[in-house]
C-alpha cells in the first residue's frame, strides 16, 4: 500500500534494537528488518549486530554485491 517515507535520525533508529523490533540504517536509507530477520541467509545473529544501528560497513564487508533495494523495498521506512 502507500507509505509514507520520513526523514530519520539515529537517535530514533536506535530504540529499534531488538529482535521483534528492529531497524538499520543501509546506505543512508532505513529498513524495518523484523520481518526479513528469519529470511536471512546470514542467519539472525549477524543481521543482529547491526540492529540500531548503521549496518552499511558491515553489510559491505560481507556481501556487497546484494541488492539491498530489490530485497528490502517493502520495509524502507525512510532516510536517515
Ligand atoms: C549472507 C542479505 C545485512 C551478514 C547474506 C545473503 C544475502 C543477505 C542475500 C546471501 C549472500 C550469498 O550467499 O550470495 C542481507 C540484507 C541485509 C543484510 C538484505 C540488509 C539488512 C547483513 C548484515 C550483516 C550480514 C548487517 C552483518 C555482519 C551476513 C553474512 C552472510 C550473509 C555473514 C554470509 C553467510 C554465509 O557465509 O553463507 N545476506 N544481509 N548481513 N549476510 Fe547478510
Amino acid at each position: 500500500g502507500v507509505q509514507q517515507l520520513r526523514r530519520l535520525t539515529m537517535e530514533e533508529v536506535a530504540k529499534h534494537n531488538k529482535r521483534d523490533d528492529c531497524w538499520m540504517v543501509i546506505y543512508g536509507k532505513v529498513y524495518n528488518v523484523t520481518r526479513y530477520m528469519n529470511f536471512h541467509p546470514g542467519g539472525r545473529g549477524q543481521l543482529m549486530r547491526a540492529a540500531g544501528k548503521d549496518g552499511s560497513k558491515l553489510f559491505a564487508e560481507t556481501h556487497s554485491w546484494v541488492n539491498v533495494d530489490m530485497i528490502l523495498d517493502q520495509c524502507l521506512v525512510g532516510f536517515l
